[in-house]
């Protein structure tokens, strides 16, 4: 059954690339999502990618209190493509008109493989594009605020885990030096963790020496014998084929979507090793997004609610214990519960 309200698949009138925005859940408001550039093996698998990182944000959004739904765009590049290349201007447009004909109930922003500089092209077409440059009146890079609310869910594992926060000495092992990866690697090295980094980027071996971090190659830091495991790259990270070779205590990361399947959350859990939500420890970005660019609040307003994702990592843990179900499974709940809160309550409104 299609889980979707709904679906937008069209040919760019202007690129000819497949144009995808899958609409999940407008149940506690207007959709959120950012819009992915990639390269895909058919534009099947842009629409499946669409359809599991929209359902994600909708579960994001709730479960950080937000009042807005799921929703995702995909742009489809052909297979072995790096970017959009000479029709970025056309497929941005392209895309601008496709938010613009859901009529405002789908507002986008960057995500992999879009910046602000694109979404202020698509917004010649729309007004319902955000993120946009700073002299354009846009907020500026969402990913610090990912990092400062990933740092806080690394400190409530930890809690959870070892009854403290203090990372002082503890060994963290980071997968993806990107725009999260390296600013939270900066976070933790100031905490005195002591940190493994890799990315296939040589370039960022600066930053790991600069930090005083150890660098290694990806497959060394997935496995590295570590307290926390930080998925910081691409999703699908954690597949039934690496959990058994994971040498953590805990997985925390900013990465999005990263169960290759549900069921390695219980495979996870049966040997030990707690894994931290993702779509709870990474809603920092989205928090930037709707506070200051949708709703007009300070940077202030959105720090102050980014660092709640440790309270609300918390809670999930504690629900977890209580009810003998695996974090994954209680954050669900959390989502789901507030979801059906704003239903009933609209119900008793009408
Ligand atoms: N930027 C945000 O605010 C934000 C918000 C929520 C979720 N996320 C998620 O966090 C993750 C990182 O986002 P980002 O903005 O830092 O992206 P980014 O593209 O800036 O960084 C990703 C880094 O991972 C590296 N990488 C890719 N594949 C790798 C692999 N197999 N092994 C090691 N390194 C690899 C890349 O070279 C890059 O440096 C993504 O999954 C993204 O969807 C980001």
């Amino acid at each position: 059954m299609l889980e979707h309200e709904e679906v937008l698949i069209r040919t760019g009138a202007r690129s000819g690339l497949p144009i995808i925005i899958a609409l999940h859940s407008t149940a506690l408001g207007d959709a959120v999502g950012g819009c992915r550039v990639w390269p895909y093996p058919d534009w099947q698998a842009g629409l499946a990618d669409a359809l599991a990182l929209s359902a994600a944000m909708t579960l994001k959004c709730a479960a950080a209190g937000l009042d807005f739904g799921g929703g995702k765009s995909v742009i489809v590049l052909p297979p072995g493509t790096a970017s959009l290349g000479a029709s970025r201007r056309d497929a941005l447009l392209d895309f601008g008109d496709a938010v613009n004909d859901l009529g405002g109930r789908y507002h986008a922003g960057e995500d992999v493989g879009t910046s602000a500089e694109d979404m202020w092209i698509a917004r010649e077409r729309t007004p319902w594009v955000h993120c946009l440059p700073v002299q354009h009146g846009g907020s500026g890079e969402p990913s610090e605020l990912t990092a400062v609310g990933t740092f806080a869910a690394i400190e409530a594992t930890w809690r959870h885990l070892a009854g403290t926060s203090s990372l002082a000495g503890q060994r963290i092992s980071i997968v993806g030096l990107g725009q999260v990866g390296g600013r939270l690697a900066g976070l933790l090295a100031d905490a005195g963790a002591e940190l493994t980094v890799a990315d296939i980027d040589p370039g960022r071996e600066e930053l790991a020496r600069t930090l005083g971090a150890r660098w290694v190659d990806p497959e060394t830091a997935l496995t590295a014998e570590a307290d926390i495991l930080v998925p910081a790259a691409l999703g699908g990270m954690l597949t039934d084929e690496i959990v058994p070779r994971l040498r953590c205590a805990a997985v925390v990361g900013p990465a999005n979507n990263q169960l290759g399947s549900p069921s390695v959350a219980d495979e996870l859990a049966r040997r030990g090793v707690v894994w931290a939500p993702d779509f709870v420890v990474n809603a920092g970005g989205v928090i930037h997004g709707t506070i200051i660019d949708m709703a007009g609040g300070t940077p202030e307003e959105a720090r102050k609610a980014t660092l709640q994702i440790g309270d609300r990592l918390t809670d999930v843990y504690r629900e977890a214990t209580a009810a003998g179900i695996v974090p994954y499974e209680a954050a669900i709940r959390l989502a789901h519960r507030r979801i059906a809160d704003a239903a009933a309550l609209r119900e008793t409104a009408v």
